[in-house]
């Protein structure tokens, strides 16, 4: 009789022993009893690669015998099945993953930056050598919302999605919107927690986001985007003010990403955004992530949980090991699983300009008589239509000093909307420019 092959062990090798790959180490530890029970094999680390073995602090304690520096030589070995690509960037990553691939190795990857630019080229190589890659860290960290997409949903169709998908910036969101915390302060405490990004920028500028977005875009709308194409703002141009007047009109302010099917092509976005507080997203708190999608079939989904942190993504990397464990046992790694993964066109990204939304406008103006009605006529001049205005504060003991206005905006187009606000912006009664924020409802 031929030995089963689920009796084989699964040799995997880890690419970076930094918060996500000291995660995977625990987590196959922690879990080992279960994870043999449920896979009839035991997923065996054979190597780690690392910048500096001698280095004394680690988050977890490794045998050093499985220390390396030589990556190549890592990714060779015979007795690995399985890379865990765990360094983050881009070249160096693409680097190992392509060579993984050639040699004939599956691979698990946590690096959103390395599929949003790469993707295509990484997948069409899986597919043609006939191995795995899986990606289910890569975003919305230990939510498994990539197997929600391509497999829960493979038979609907997803006409949009809107969600939270950066664990730092809900964070830092959170943080001021709820304890009036500055923003430094809170960015510090996400990178000692290990949330942020080894460059936080890319969390706080919406980077990460759009990288995230484009893969979600792959995978629900069946298309390649360019990331750096995706329009985003950050979380950073906010005013504490806005935190406040958000709360008087009913919202929470969020980051978000936002992707719709149009029939000339798909809208995606990355910005802060207010949403009703009564929405289940704006009770997203802290570092947790959630994806909101709306398909044909189902109608309306969520996907809720940690989006980042140690242990929530390195649980994501195992799960991957696992599946990929499971195609070696069925002997079906490879094609099939890859072909899931691949992009069917490249559909247009939509002008921003052309794109609806609703809005939520302040003004800061000299409170005079006149000045009110000048605003709302610039806007009415450009078809933006008022919800809502409302004035905060007078202007100080003898008048005249600056107010606040705001205005919430029924759906307008952006093109208008930033045509009315460079007219308002010149007018002698307003005396700095006005912040933008979208608004869902
Ligand atoms: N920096 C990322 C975040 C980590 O904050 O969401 C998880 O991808």
């Amino acid at each position: 009789m031929p030995r089963k092959q689920e009796d084989r062990d699964i040799g995997i090798a880890l690419l970076g022993l930094g918060n996500v790959g000291a995660g995977v180490v625990k987590l196959l530890e922690d879990n080992a009893a279960a994870i043999r029970d449920r896979l009839g094999a035991r997923i065996v680390v054979r190597a780690i690669a690392v910048r500096a073995p001698g280095k004394k602090k680690r988050l977890v304690e490794v045998d050093p015998a499985l220390l390396t520096t030589d990556i190549n030589a890592t990714i060779d070995r015979d007795d690995v099945d399985v890379v865990c690509e765990l360094i983050g960037g881009e070249t160096e990553a693409r680097a190992a993953v392509l060579r993984a691939i050639e040699r004939g190795k599956h691979v698990v990857t946590a690096n959103k930056a390395l599929l949003a630019a790469h993707g295509e080229e990484i997948f069409a190589a899986a597919e043609a050598r006939g191995v795995d890659v899986y990606y289910e860290a890569a975003v919305c960290g230990g939510v498994p919302i990539i197997r929600a997409l391509r497999e829960g949903l493979a038979s609907d169709r997803v006409e949009w999605l809107l969600g939270i998908v950066n664990g730092t910036s809900n964070y830092i969101l959170t943080e001021m919107a709820d304890k009036g915390r500055a923003f430094g302060d809170v960015l510090k405490e996400a990178q000692d927690k290990g949330y942020a990004e080894a460059d936080p920028t890319l969390d706080v500028s919406g980077g990460d986001a759009a990288h995230k977005l484009a893969i979600l875009l792959m995978l629900a709308f069946g298309t390649t985007v360019d990331a750096a194409a995706i329009p985003r703002e950050g979380i950073d141009t906010l005013d504490p003010i806005d935190f406040e007047y958000a709360k008087r009109f009913g919202y929470v302010i969020k980051p978000v990403v936002y992707g719709h099917e149009h029939a000339g092509g798909v809208e995606a976005r990355v910005h802060p955004a207010m949403v009703p507080d009564r929405w289940m997203l704006a009770d997203v708190a802290g570092a947790r992530n959630a994806l909101y999608v709306h398909s044909y079939a189902l109608g309306p989904s969520m996907y809720y949980g940690a989006g980042a942190g140690m242990m929530p993504t390195a649980m994501a990397v195992v799960s991957d090991v696992i599946e990929i464990a499971r195609n070696i046992q069925a002997q079906s790694g490879g094609a099939r699983p890859a072909r899931r993964h691949r992009a069917i066109a490249r559909k247009p990204l939509l002008d921003p300009g052309d794109v609806r939304s609703r809005y939520y406008l302040r003004f800061t103006v000299a409170d005079k008589p006149g000045v009110l009605g000048r605003l709302t006529t610039v806007l009415g001049e450009r078809d933006v239509s008022i919800r809502q205005v409302v004035q905060h504060g007078s202007g100080g003991a003898d008048g005249g000093g600056p107010v606040h206005v705001v205005v919430l905006t029924h759906e307008a187009r952006e093109r208008d909307v930033r045509a009315a606000l460079a007219t308002i912006s010149s007018l002698p009664a307003v005396t700095s420019p006005a912040r933008l924020i979208r608004v869902f409802e």
